[in-house]
């Protein structure tokens, strides 16, 4: 059952009215993954995930998600949420392991989803590939981004009727970075620059997703990376070629190849085969491109230490260190807030790429904070949609902005401990209650209308 939002402070608590107006097409909706959300973990097949997660250690709360939200159980509720939100779309995930389950019945659970999506009037954004790789494929293998594209063939035959906006990967970064080369997230890699080819087979995936998609009629596709301003820690030599290098691998990296068919330099000839003809599959047009923005990172030349940084143990060895940003707020995550960073990130977009980028849709915003009186997350997403307007008022070709994430979920290797959810989950009955954070979303988008 949904808790009714008890107080007034939850009721009415838009404290600006006067938000910028965005254009009548612009796209408002929130963002949710299968592994984070779904459990029925008896209802899909094993995921590197899973395996991750029973390995001692490795989840600092030593929870799992086999059970997360429930939301294989408790969808309409879900749904019910999303309609009361009066966002005009959602996306969530399709998990791999649950499509292939019993030969593909487990694919029934999405048909479900979309139907009821499609019922409250909520357009289904359906991410094909959010992390929860099956156990029995690696993206260090070439092969899997085949196996990608036959399963995204079978979704889009199976939810094309219904679904028109799909995307084909959630951040390859992170997931190269996190999984492969420092071990933080599923599949526990340590690898460091040997997890490249992670980044190239993953691209690849991406690549001849876009062609499955197209061969089975679709025309409304992006990518979700993730991105953010990289400042040097100061104009000394070291720290700016320190901070030119992160912003290759967590930014050019991922973005050059989609949208100019080039890795940036001296990065292509350490990826491993056909690199060339790799390049013209990755930067098949996308329809859009899709940004994840949460922080700008501060980078300055190697310390020689070992550095702790939002949940992230940094080795040493790295070309690299990650430092504080000082004199700003900052979440329960230790993440900074810096809204205006968010603009930079829009405009810089534009500059480098020009009209090679197609429009964008930031596919995730969010930030963690404690509380249902949320009044934290409140001012971090309003300082973000207003340097979102001022980023389309400086020309950026916005479309749409959708808030991380619905439900406070399971939040990978900080397990249940970070709530990013507009509607608050209690971890023992999995009641859902609106957060006030939820009213001023809803609120800010019945003053868009
Ligand atoms: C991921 C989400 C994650 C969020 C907050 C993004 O990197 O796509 O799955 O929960 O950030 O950490």
């Amino acid at each position: 059952m949904i808790r009714r939002m008890a107080t007034d402070a939850r009721t009415a608590t838009n404290p600006t009215p006067e938000f910028p107006a965005f254009p009548d097409t612009f796209l408002w909706g929130v963002s949710t993954s299968a592994h984070q959300i779904e459990g029925a973990v008896d209802e899909r097949e094993p995921s590197v995930w899973d395996v991750f997660t029973a390995e001692p250690g490795r989840v600092k709360d030593g929870s799992t998600a086999a059970v997360a939200c429930d939301h294989y159980h408790r969808y309409r509720e879900d749904v019910a949420l999303l309609a009361g939100l009066g966002v005009d779309a959602y996306r969530f995930s399709v998990s791999w392991p649950r499509a292939v389950f019993a030969g593909g019945r487990g694919l029934d659970f999405y048909d479900r989803l979309v139907d009821e999506l499609c019922a409250a009037g909520v357009r289904p954004v359906p991410t094909l590939f959010h992390w929860d790789l099956p156990v029995t494929l690696d993206w260090l293998d070439r092969d899997t981004a085949a196996r990608f594209a036959e399963y995204v063939s079978v979704v889009a035959e199976r939810l094309g009727d219904r679904v028109t906006k799909w995307i084909t990967l959630n951040e390859p970064a992170e997931h190269t970075l996190l999984g492969h080369a420092l071990g933080a997230h599923a599949p526990g890699r340590q690898l460091l620059f040997d997890a490249l080819p992670v980044a190239h087979h993953q691209l690849l995936a991406h690549g001849l997703a876009v062609r499955a998609l197209r061969a089975a009629g679709a025309s409304d596709i992006g990518i979700a990376n993730s991105h953010g301003p990289t400042w040097p820690a100061s104009q000394d030599s070291a720290d700016v070629a320190a901070a030119d290098f992160y912003d290759v691998l967590l930014n050019q990296l991922f973005a050059d190849p989609v949208l100019l068919g080039e890795y940036p330099a001296g990065i292509g000839e350490l990826m491993p085969g056909d690199v060339e003809a790799d390049l013209k599959v990755i930067a098949e047009p996308v329809d859009w491109y899709g940004i994840n923005y949460y922080a700008p990172t501060r980078v300055g030349a190697p310390q020689g230490t070992e550095i702790e940084f939002g949940g992230l143990t940094m080795p040493a060895d790295l070309p690299f260190s990650v430092r504080q940003i000082e004199g700003v707020p900052v979440t329960d995550f230790g993440w900074p807030v810096v809204p205006e960073a968010l603009t930079e990130l829009l405009t810089g977009f534009r500059e480098r790429y020009g009209d090679r980028l197609p429009p964008v849709v930031i596919t995730e915003n969010g930030c963690s904070y404690e509380g249902i009186d949320d009044q934290d997350r409140i001012a971090y997403l309003d300082g973000h949609v207003r340097a979102l307007h001022r980023a389309l008022a400086a020309g950026v070709d916005v479309r749409g902005y959708f808030v991380w994430s619905l439900l406070d979920n399971f939040e990978w290797a900080e397990g249940y401990a970070r709530r990013f959810g507009l509607v608050h989950v209690d971890r023992e009955t999995l009641e859902r209650t609106p957060k006030a954070s939820y009213a001023w979303f809803r609120d800010l988008l019945r003053a868009q209308r």
